[in-house]
């Protein structure tokens, strides 16, 4: 065991004879939030898979909280909220989505599973967060693309769980939202809790980001943010960069294709 949080060594992850991940290495040793960007298709969401165990690379090994994704997968996912980044989810019987995020606590409980008065607190007061508060009741399949990925934030949250992965959730999020969830992940990292953020915009989150993952299928950069976010090192990935200088911040534009 590498003692790290997260440790990626040599991992490469094939899909349909094509390989979308090559060679990745990274370590991310403390409790802390690691910022995932890429273009559009740089395998971003492929490596929370690998992260979660939904896919085995074919070369090198990942480690996750101590266990291997591919072999401790269930012991893992209890440990792990994990917000995917596909726009509309159904579900065949029809939850409301009170249940939906209660549902996302039961899952990670050992047997006997049962819901506490603290665990739907908890639920209530993620989905508050969240603006949602008064949807507790509505039925999840009724709801818009973007109150479908609040619901699924919250439940996520909701878990209290010591790793999260979010893949590109604060584009789909209203202002109120998105201030809401960066004070969220302050206290998680207060409390010694690991997030990983995919995201192709740098802001808000670049603030809060304690690593930065810049990928490409390769790893392009990694490392703490001021050092890898230099036009030298992220010009071979987006060829459109452009950097503004702004009160006295300098902001980078990625401009890929899709953003
Ligand atoms: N199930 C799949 N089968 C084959 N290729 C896939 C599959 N899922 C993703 N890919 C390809 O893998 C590459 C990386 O995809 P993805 O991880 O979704 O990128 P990102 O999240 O950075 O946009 C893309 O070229 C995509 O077309
Ligand atoms: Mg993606």
């Amino acid at each position: 065991m590498s003692g790290s949080i997260i440790s990626v060594r040599n991992a490469s992850v094939r899909l349909n004879d094509h390989t979308v991940l090559e060679d990745i290495s990274f370590d991310l040793e403390r409790p802390s939030i690691l910022m995932v960007v890429g273009p559009n298709g740089s395998g971003k969401t492929t490596l929370l898979k690998l992260l979660l165990g939904i896919l085995k690379p074919f070369k090198g090994t990942v480690e996750v909280l101590g266990l291997n994704p591919f072999e401790d997968g269930k012991k893992l996912r209890r440990l792990v909220g994990y917000v995917p980044q596909k726009d509309k989810i159904s579900y065949e019987t029809p939850l409301k989505v009170g249940e939906v995020v209660l549902m996302g606590t039961l899952l990670k409980k050992a047997f006997p599973r049962s819901i506490s008065k603290e665990d739907i607190e908890a639920a209530r007061k993620a989905l508050a967060y969240m603006g949602m508060e008064n949807l507790w009741r509505s039925f999840f399949n009724e709801l818009s693309g973007g109150q479908q990925r609040r619901t699924l934030i919250a439940r996520a949250l909701a878990s209290d769980p010591a790793l999260l992965l979010l893949d590109e959730v604060f584009a789909s999020l209203d202002f109120e939202s998105q201030g809401n969830l960066l004070s969220l992940l302050r206290i998680f990292k207060e409390n010694r809790k690991t997030v990983v953020i995919v995201e192709h915009e740098l802001d808000p989150i670049i603030d809060l980001a304690d690593k930065i993952l810049v990928l490409n299928r390769k790893v392009c950069a990694y490392g703490d943010p001021w050092d890898v976010l230099s036009e030298e090192r992220l010009k071979p990935v987006y060829p459109c960069l452009r950097s503004l200088e702004k009160e006295g911040r300098r902001i980078l534009i990625l401009g890929d294709k899709h953003a």
